[in-house]
């Protein structure tokens, strides 16, 4: 870690991070430019928050890439997003592997053009033994897509004999979604000052501290991370339970 995250205590951070990257057009209008252009800077900003998150030790880190709502985007705007995602990974793939980060994807990755798709296996499938952070993209994701395909799963297997209604509790529903494996978010960023969740990880959010900074996107770097982090340890997370249970027993899991 560089000399200037002097009061990150290492021992208490969160394990996963999730990030709304919100601002990307609004970055780009700000400066005259077209949105796609925000949506490159906003690439850069990609890059240098997974590399924190990687050198501090982060377990999880979820970015949002792209909602079940954002296909409805003007058609050029979609299309640049796409080469914009296949560009990202094949620039990255290197550093994922030497840095030993896994790739996961969240969403209804079929969706997107069968190149992207490709391109997103195959690093998903290089990285797959990797050990060290999983970098997990949201792609064509949706809260509520997530919790309905979970419910179609959990009602075929009943259909079929493999689950039993009186089994299904909240830790066999948690299976079933997209993120089934990886711990829930311990924190919640959303960029450009938006108070709201837009279909994001619905379920999983349940007790997630939440963070919202004006700052757009492409301006978000290591330097506001770091910061945000810092506060995040301030907090005291309750679970339900008063603060004097929490002081005896700081940690849920
Ligand atoms: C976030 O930036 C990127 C995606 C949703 C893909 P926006 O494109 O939503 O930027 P604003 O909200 O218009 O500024
Ligand atoms: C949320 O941002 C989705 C992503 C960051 C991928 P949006 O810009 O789509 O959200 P709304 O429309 O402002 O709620
Ligand atoms: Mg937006």
């Amino acid at each position: 870690m560089n000399s200037d995250t002097p009061s990150l205590r290492l021992d208490s951070l969160p394990r996963h991070i999730a990030i709304i990257m919100d601002g990307n057009g609004r970055w780009a209008k700000k400066r005259s430019l077209n949105r796609i252009k925000g949506h490159r800077e906003g690439a850069e900003s990609v890059r240098d928050i997974v590399r924190v998150c990687r050198e501090i030790g982060i377990e999880v880190l979820t970015l949002y890439a792209f909602s079940t709502e954002n296909w409805q985007r003007p058609r050029p705007e979609v299309s640049a997003l796409m080469s914009l995602l296949k560009g990202f990974l094949r620039s990255e793939a290197a550093e994922m592997m030497e840095n030993g980060i896994r790739l996961s994807a969240i969403g209804q990755i079929e969706r997107f053009p069968g190149d992207v798709v490709k391109v997103l296996r195959d690093i998903i499938d290089m990285t797959r033994k990797n050990q060290g952070m999983i970098l997990n993209l949201a792609l064509s994701y949706g809260g509520r897509d997530e919790i309905v395909t979970a419910a179609c799963k959990i009602a075929a297997d009943v259909r079929a004999g493999r689950l039993q209604i009186e089994e299904i509790t909240e830790e066999v529903f948690s299976n079933y979604l997209y993120t089934q494996g990886l711990p829930e978010p311990d924190l919640l960023i959303r960029t450009s000052g938006e108070m709201r969740i837009s279909n994001f990880l619905l379920w999983q959010i349940a007790y997630t501290e939440i963070c919202v900074t004006h700052t757009l996107w492409p301006d978000f770097r290591r330097e506001e991370l770091i910061r945000i982090l810092q506060d995040y340890q301030k907090r005291e997370r309750r679970f339900g339970m008063t603060g004097a249970q929490i002081k005896k027993a700081p940690r849920r899991q």
